[in-house]
Formats: structure tokens, sequence, C-alpha cells
């Protein structure tokens, strides 16, 4: 049942506010000033690093939840997609921790390194949707996403219940260490708490991005920019636009532009830069300007004193609603969710399985 939506990833897209507050309400106190989680029973002041295992947009949800570990809770995080970190089979910290992330539960990359971690005494945490899945079996610790049922290829509302029940445990984690007071605390949980509306916020405004992504719809090639959490959101930006319309795009971190990919700039190459208002955005900015100086189409997308700070020439403005730069990558979601949704069906793609794709990829 799509909910009287045409595709299911439209429903799921829709669905977010809801289920992002589903999970919120799980992962703060009643009193909405503390963090609760499933993982407060670990020793998170004697880790010397936390390892964040995932593949495809769930990895992107470890690559923000890196910046959260290591900017609010000080605590080091390595990630890698699973697929790489399993052959490698790294060394890893005595009675160290390990997060595997994913919707299904069953990736066979996920769980093979999950079980390679278990194999050298992690003490093994797993953000996952399925709560019945291997992966949540095999787990010391379970983050339950709170998504509901995802059917739509491309992951949606599991990444931002993954962001949500990452961003409670770096919280957690820097209560732990003492890199955050009760103070702090209450006012990062108050953040997390804005983030289910400010998802509705962004999802209102649909018909921009799809305004937007008819146009991108046309490119052959698109760059995704971004710095910080930013960039993992530009690396999910590129593969949903990428696997539901084809079109070639990549992601990169704003600031790698000119050792290399701004070669490929010209006038028919939309550029997509993601620079909420924060202590980043400045210099995104700049990067962008950089972007427009050799004639890039850039589609901006920020809140409206973004928006206002970029000046003339921006080819497209997208704009988001004003948030915490803490929630910044779950608010953004919507946004890069949208513009693929909406350029696939521009261009007359299958939205719910997309050519050559898996929901589950149980074979490595
Ligand atoms: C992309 C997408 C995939 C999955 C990946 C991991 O939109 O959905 O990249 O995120 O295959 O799947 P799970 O989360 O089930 O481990």
């Amino acid at each position: 049942d799509k909910g009287g939506h045409r595709h299911f990833m439209a429903k799921e897209i829709h669905e977010q506010p809801a289920t992002a507050a589903a999970a919120v309400a799980q992962y703060v106190s009643p009193g909405r000033d503390r963090v609760l989680s499933p993982a407060a029973s670990l020793d998170w002041a004697g880790l010397e690093r936390v390892t964040l295992v995932a593949c495809g947009t769930a990895f992107y949800a470890c690559q923000v939840a890196k910046w959260w570990f290591e900017t609010v809770a000080r605590l080091p995080a390595e990630i890698d997609v699973a697929s790489e970190f399993r052959y490698r089979e790294p060394p890893l910290p005595a009675r160290g921790a390990a997060v595997f992330v994913s919707q299904s539960g069953e990736t066979a990359d996920t769980l093979a390194a999950l079980r390679y971690a278990r194999s050298q005494n992690q003490t093994i945490l797993t953000a996952v949707n399925v709560e019945t899945s291997s992966m949540a079996r095999e787990a010391d610790v379970v983050l339950p996403l709170y998504a509901g049922p995802e059917i739509g290829v491309a992951s949606t509302k599991a990444f931002t219940g993954q962001l949500i029940a990452l961003a409670a445990t770096a919280i957690l984690a820097a209560r732990a260490r003492g890199a955050v007071d009760a103070a702090e605390e209450a006012r990062l949980v108050s953040a997390l708490c804005a983030a289910p509306a400010a998802l509705a916020d962004a999802i209102s405004r649909e018909a921009d991005a799809a305004r937007v992504a008819a146009e991108i719809a046309r490119a052959r090639d698109v760059l995704y920019l971004g710095r910080g959490p930013m960039h993992a959101l530009a690396m999910e930006g590129a593969l949903k636009l990428k696997e539901l319309t084809y079109i070639h795009a990549e992601g990169y971190p704003a600031g790698e532009l000119k050792h290399g990919p701004i070669a490929l700039v010209d006038e028919r190459t939309p550029v997509i830069v993601l620079a909420p208002t924060g202590p980043l955005s400045e210099k995104t900015l700049s990067n962008m300007h950089e972007v427009m100086a050799r004639k890039g189409r850039v589609a901006l997308i920020s809140d409206a004193a973004g928006c206002a700070a970029a000046g003339e020439g921006v080819w497209r403005m997208l704009e988001a609603p004003a948030a915490d730069p803490f929630i910044a990558p779950i608010v953004y979601a919507a946004p890069v969710q949208l513009l693929a949704y909406h350029a696939a069906v521009a261009r007359g793609t299958d939205v719910d399985q997309p050519r050559n794709l898996a929901k589950s990829v149980t074979v490595e």
C-alpha cells in the first residue's frame, strides 16, 4: 500500500517526520534533556576509538556519525565500507567497540564484518531497522531505527533513523567521556527533538525540489559538494541520483574541488552545493564561487541566511529550513532524496526498483 503516493519511495520520504519522531521519542528522556540509549551500559569513557562499518547509504550514516563522535564526544571514530573492512582484517583496539549500521540487518558484507569484529573481541553494536535480523541477533547492543518496513530499494527513512540513533549515541558517549556538561547535553537533545519538525518543513518544500530536479534530469553529469557532515550528504545525494536516474553523479568534499574535480565543471554540469549556515558554510560558499567562475550551474541548498549570503549568479536556490548545525545532516537528507526522486520521475525510470539493484544484498 503506497498510501496515496505514486511510489513507495515517495511514501517513505513523507513518512520521515513521523518515523523520526518515533525514533526521537525512544532516544530522549521524557524531560527532553538527556539521551536514552541501549548503549548506555558501554564503557564509553574507556574507549580508545569506535569503529563504524556499513554499505551504501548506511555507510554515509557512519560518515556523519564519525563527525558527531569526534566533534561532540571527542571520541576517535574509524569508518569503512564493509566489503573493504572484512578482507583487510584490520587490527582493532583491545576491548574496543564496533557499530554495524544497516536497514535490513542481512547485508552479507556487513554481517561478515560484524563477525570479524566479534572474533577480535569487540563489543558489537548494530543500528538496524529489522529487529529480528541476523545483525540484531548477533549484536551485544541493538540500536533500533523505528522506521517501520522500508519497501523502496533506495533507503530513505531508514537513513534518517540511522542518523537519529547514531546522534543519540554520540551524545551519550559525549556525556560519559565528560565532553559535554548537562546544559550542553540538553542543548544537543533539544536540537535533536527539533529534527522531525524540521524534516516536515524540508519535505513541505517538495515542489521547489521537483522544479530543480526536472532540470537536473537533463544533465549527463552532476556533482555534489559539501564539507564536514555535508560531504556525507553530498555522497548520499550522488548515490541516490545515480541509482534512481542512471545519471553519472559524484560527491566530493568541497575543499577537494581544486585538486582535480573542478576540471569537470562546464556550463552543462549542475553542481549541487550543500551549505547550511554553520562553521563551514563560508568555506563551502567560497568553493561554490570557484565553480561559478568556471561557468558551473550551481544549485545551492541552504537556509534563508545561506541563500542570502550566496550573492548573485547562483543558478538555482533550494531553501531548506534553518536548523542547528548538529541536526543539519538529518534535515538535508530530505532535499537530496527529493531531488533524486523527482529527477527519476522526470526521466520515467523505475523509482522503487532501479535496474540491477536488490533491496537486500545478501550475497557479496
Ligand atoms: C541506497 C541503498 C543501499 C543500501 C545498502 C545497505 O539507496 O539503499 O546503498 O543502503 O545496500 O543496505 P542495508 O542498510 O540493508 O545494510
